[in-house]
């Protein structure tokens, strides 16, 4: 006769040998995605001050890093850009000449192992700072459509292996595919940012990228916080569109969106963890109130653990390492 309890959970559990072989989650360096933001010239690399270890880069240094990135075993790398002029339709965002697709090629060339994506967005490339075309104060979904396209199309001429608009306009996906198809980019995939919440997360990437963004804000575009339901209904139609990989953002507060897009849908799920849950780590492992490296991983494995199979993070390199 076994004593009470018989099961005991601290078995499991009293070595790290134990404790590896157990995981349940494990992270690996080709799950990360690392965003970058791409500035004209050469040599350029200025800090993001609300992001440390983040720079605005020249295509010159941004090779560099990839290869960096490339050497530790990263996945991916994201693309950003800050172009020389904006305008109210953001003609710059396909520009061929442009900071993206510069870097792509650049990439493409210095760091071939790493998987290419790019961001599809106006608000970088508008000088109102809005996703799209503004008539009357509102963002005007279906004309912005054909905009996104060619940007889209552009960064695939460029060589971007994932385009993914984070513009959040209704019908994206259907008129994107349509216009890679027509461009001959039948094996460019789409990560569409299906469930993209108005959050106040996103405020260190606004200085990351010069948002122009004065009057207004998005959410006309982006989804309201509380709701979960809806975010079913956005990934539903995202895949029926013909998503090839749908993401959640931000990461962290949204791990219940995760794990129900991960039981909802089939494709692969990615998560974004952005900006501001980045710089809340960074803050408070500074003044030494948290072990950054450990709430690094930490943060990693819980989105992961909630169902993300590709993470973009602006810590991919470090947790990289960290995990070697
Ligand atoms: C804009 C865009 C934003 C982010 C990615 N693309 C900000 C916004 O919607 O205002 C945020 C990423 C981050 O905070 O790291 N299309
Ligand atoms: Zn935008």
């Amino acid at each position: 006769m076994t004593a009470f309890p018989s099961r005991r959970g601290r078995r499991l559990r009293m070595s790290s040998a134990l404790r590896r072989q157990f995981a349940e989650t494990r992270l690996d360096a080709a799950q990360f995605v690392l965003p970058v933001f791409v500035v004209p010239g050469t040599g350029v690399s200025r800090p993001i001050s609300s992001m440390p270890g983040n720079n605005q880069m020249s295509v010159d240094i941004v090779a560099e890093v990839a290869r960096r990135a490339q050497d530790v075993g990263v996945g991916g790398i994201m693309f950003f850009g800050i172009p020389e002029t904006k305008d109210a339709e953001g003609t710059s965002g396909w520009d061929p000449n442009g900071p993206v697709p510069r870097a792509l090629e650049a990439v493409a060339a210095a760091a071939p192992e790493l998987v290419r994506w790019a961001d599809v967005c106006l608000c970088e490339y508008t000088d109102h700072g809005h996703c799209g075309i503004v008539v009357d104060g509102i963002v005007e979904n279906d004309a912005t459509l054909g905009l996104l396209s060619k940007a889209a199309v552009a960064y695939a001429n460029a060589g971007a292996q994932v385009v993914t608009p984070s513009d959040m306009m209704d019908g994206r996906v259907t008129a994107i595919r349509g216009n890679l198809d027509r461009a001959d980019h039948q094996n460019v995939a789409i990560c569409v940012h299906a469930v993209k919440y108005a959050s106040s997360y996103y405020g260190p990437f606004r200085d990351a990228v010069d948002s122009s963004l004065q009057s207004g804000d998005r959410r006309s575009h982006q989804m309201n916080p509380p709701n979960r339901r809806e975010a079913r209904v956005e990934v539903l139609e995202d895949v029926a569109e013909g998503a090839d990989i749908v993401m959640v953002k931000p990461a962290g507060p949204y791990q219940d969106i995760i794990r129900q897009t991960r039981d909802i849908v089939d494709v692969p799920v990615a998560a974004y963890q952005v900006s501001g849950e980045f710089a809340m780590i960074k803050a408070a492992a500074a003044n030494g109130w948290i072990d950054g490296e450990q709430v690094m991983l930490e943060s990693l494995t819980g989105i992961v653990r909630a169902g993300a199979d590709v993470i973009a993070t602006y810590f991919a390199i470090d947790a990289a390492e960290a995990l070697q």
